[in-house]
């Protein structure tokens, strides 16, 4: 989809379709306003009959207003006045994008971006319906045999800014916006693609793919033997019992000054879960696809970034590979040699994911760097301390946990702080190894935290444990792409500091 940016007046725009919002309780915006005065009362007189009152998401869509030069006029219900606020704002853009990606207009003029929301500039109302437009005309087909058709998909949308003194910020955000769909969009194909075709080699494929379309983006991709040789014991311990061949991906974006020093993504790319021989019940196992959604998110990030040259140097690390049972397989009770030299008892095969994270933590050492953020679907703990409204942050600096909830907060895209006391530490506690991969089930986010936290002493660090937030279930199951918008916000943060 195409979008620009316009200051103008409603009922002027020769379009297919204005876009004007209705307050509850019958409350006119002032575009739907002036939209009523040129039609000579017309909006107000629909209001009246009952057909539209305002209730948040509901619309209306007119023919022939008259009075005006648009073939359309669609009135949205913008909720309350005075409750107008993030939510509410966004929950209007899929309301309006929605409905006109169902009817005949493939453009159309939004006037619902010059709603004031409570402590948002323009920007951030431009940047955020872009990004909720782009979502809400995500699907996802190409597994179809026959990729149901649109007839006349919504092709561009003009949003409109109160000044032409907003112009130049509205363009600026729109960009920004259109880049972290662009990254969202990513991670969820990635996500939604199934265990058989989206495989380890095939996130290589991918990472590689995204240096070609922006070659500013470098990457390598490491086999298995390479992985060997570098001694990740604790990574190579999940892979043994699949056919799948792991992969080892290092992408790097730098773009601020060489003496800036980096900051690392690490994403866990577990392409399918089962357990190993730990292995996990029937029931919703297929969702096990998602274990990659770390993965997703840290190479939706670089296609974000890249995409809008933002200037950070940014370095990304992806372990991927799947977890089976098999002949071959990790035991309950191996030991098993990290990169970082500590020996780890793996007593429980379904705590790969700091397995394999643990060993890129210990790589990132070597890029000296300015903070590490790890991203993994890790534990089922997660889901059920936040549910599905944020991910949990958990981290060695305050500053950073503090950046990355701002950052959330500004994106829509939520994170929660959690604890990492010492008491946590003590259930790892192994009568053989350093330390085991598990400790009891109480507290299993915050323990799976702690695992961590020890290959990833030698530089601020922070993890975010999205298995909440990762992907919805029930009738709307697939990908949500999150966090690309919160990690992008939150890098973005960092060019300003560094520049
Ligand atoms: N990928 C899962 C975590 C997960 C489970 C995310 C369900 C979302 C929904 C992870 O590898 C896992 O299996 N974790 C275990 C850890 C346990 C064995 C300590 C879990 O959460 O049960
Ligand atoms: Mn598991
Ligand atoms: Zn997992």
């Amino acid at each position: 989809m195409e979008f620009t940016i316009k200051s103008g007046s409603p009922e002027k725009q020769r379009s297919a379709c204005v876009v004007v919002g209705v307050f509850d309780n019958r409350k006119l915006s002032l575009s739907a306003e002036l939209i009523d005065r040129a039609s000579n009362g017309y909006i107000g007189e629909i209001i009246r009959r009952g057909d539209m009152e305002g209730k948040l998401g509901s619309t209306l869509l007119l023919h022939n207003v008259r009075g005006t030069l648009a073939d359309r006029v669609l009135l949205v219900g913008l909720g309350k006045e005075r409750d107008f606020r993030d939510r509410e704002f966004r929950r209007s853009i899929q309301a309006a994008v929605k409905l006109l990606n169902e009817t005949g207009s493939y453009e159309a003029v939004i006037y619902l971006t010059e709603e004031k929301v409570k402590r948002r500039e323009v920007a951030w109302r431009v940047e955020h319906a872009v990004c909720v437009a782009m979502e809400s005309v995500y699907r996802f087909d190409r597994m179809k045999s026959e990729p149901a058709e649109v007839r006349r998909p919504l092709r561009k949308l003009t949003l409109s800014v109160p000044q032409r003194s907003d112009l130049a910020a509205g363009e600026k955000a729109a960009a920004r916006g259109l880049a972290i769909a662009h990254g969202v969009e990513l991670a969820r194909d990635l996500g939604n693609l199934p265990g058989n075709v989206c495989t380890p080699a095939y996130l290589g494929e991918t990472a590689k793919q995204l240096a070609a379309e922006f070659p500013a983006i470098k990457v390598e991709v490491l086999e298995k033997e390479a992985i060997e040789a570098l001694g990740m014991g604790s990574f190579l311990s999940v892979t043994r019992g699949s056919l799948e061949p792991p992969r080892f991906l290092i992408l790097e974006f730098r773009n601020a000054p060489k003496k800036a020093k980096p900051l690392v993504l690490v994403g866990k790319g577990i392409t399918f879960d089962t357990g190993g021989i730990s292995l996990k019940t029937a029931a919703d196992m297929d969702q096990m696809k998602f274990d990659m959604g770390g993965a997703a998110a840290v190479l939706g990030a670089f296609r974000a970034v890249a995409e809008l040259g933002a200037a950070v140097n940014l370095v990304g690390l992806i372990p991927t590979c799947e977890n089976m049972p098999s002949g071959s397989a990790t035991k309950p009770g191996d030991i098993v040699k990290s990169l970082s030299g500590q020996t780890i008892e793996i007593l429980n095969t379904d705590a790969e994911g700091r397995l394999i994270l643990a060993d890129a933590l210990t790589y990132a050492e070597r890029y000296e760097p300015e903070a590490v953020v790890d991203v993994a679907t890790l534990t089922g703990a997660m889901v059920v301390a936040l549910g599905h409204a944020a991910c949990g942050v958990f981290s060695s600096s305050d500053a950073l946990s503090r950046a990355l909830v701002a950052a959330g907060e500004e994106a829509c895209d939520r994170a929660w702080p959690m604890p990492m006391w010492d008491d946590f530490h003590e259930g790892l506690e192994s009568n053989f190894a350093d330390f085991a991969n598990v400790a009891g089930r109480a507290g299993g986010s915050i323990t799976a935290a702690c695992f961590l936290s020890k290959f990833a002493k030698k530089y601020d660090w922070a993890h975010l444990d999205i298995a909440g937030v990762a992907w919805k279930e029930g009738k709307e199951k697939g990908a949500t792409g999150r966090p690309v918008p919160l990690l992008v916000n939150w890098l973005l943060s960092g060019e300003a500091a560094a520049a």
